[in-house]
């Protein structure tokens, strides 16, 4: 298969099933991960992974109990609960998750190191684990995975934190959920190549 179709191969896939080989759909991720490029090859994403009952708890529970406390205390009405807590459902049907942070005490250490750089090494950092993700993403996906990716952050990141023992400098910044592809994805709609790309001298 070529990169790019690979590439193409990568969908939002929202109907996701148990049937995961976890320990090869973790070795891919971990290499994805780190055949990623970062700014300074400052390697400041962090990957926890989270399989099996952990998996479910962070959907049933984690997310479920930290959202629906959100949720209340904005005031949204107790109707909207249910459509949330199908698609959290739908989330713990896959087989499992991968939760992205980002270091910011190695960020912070480079912005002492680099002043002339500083306002840019949040954003770089940020890039790299948008990199390390979408990597992720598609190396799953040229295993037969499907994933979508989720933002429950920053609901969720006290508990996760201290359910997993996170450290106070990893930054939550992106849930993938990764299963059995279930169902085909609709073909996804393009903006046109002229009103995104400019060629010149080709
Ligand atoms: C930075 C970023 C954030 C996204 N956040 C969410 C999200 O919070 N929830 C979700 O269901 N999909 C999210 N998506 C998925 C996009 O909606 C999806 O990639 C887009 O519609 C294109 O579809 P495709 O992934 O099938 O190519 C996100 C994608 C990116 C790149």
């Amino acid at each position: 298969m070529s990169f790019l179709q690979s590439l193409a191969n990568r969908r939002s896939n929202y109907v996701l099933g148990k049937d995961v080989d976890v320990a090869k759909a973790t070795e891919t991720i971990k290499e994805a991960v780190k055949q990623s490029p970062s700014a300074f090859n400052s390697q400041t994403s962090r990957v926890l992974i989270l399989a099996g009952a952990e998996h479910d708890k962070l959907w049933h529970e984690i997310v479920a109990t930290d959202l629906k406390a959100e949720m209340d205390r904005q005031g949204v009405p107790e109707s909207a609960w249910e459509g949330t807590k199908g698609k959290l459902d739908s989330f713990a049907a896959a087989g499992l998750t991968a939760l992205f942070f980002e270091d910011t005490d190695v960020v912070k250490g480079l912005q002492e190191q680099f002043p002339l750089y500083a306002d840019n090494f949040p954003v770089w950092s940020e890039q790299s684990t948008g990199i390390a993700s979408v990597n992720a993403w598609v190396a799953l996906s040229d295993i037969g995975l499907g994933a979508n990716l989720q933002h429950y952050n920053p609901v969720i990141n006290d508990t996760i934190a201290k359910t997993y023992g996170i450290p106070a400098s990893w930054n939550l910044r992106g849930q993938l959920v990764v299963g059995s592809p279930e169902s085909e994805v609709a073909p996804k709609d393009f903006m046109a190549d002229e009103d995104r790309f400019k060629v010149f001298g080709a």
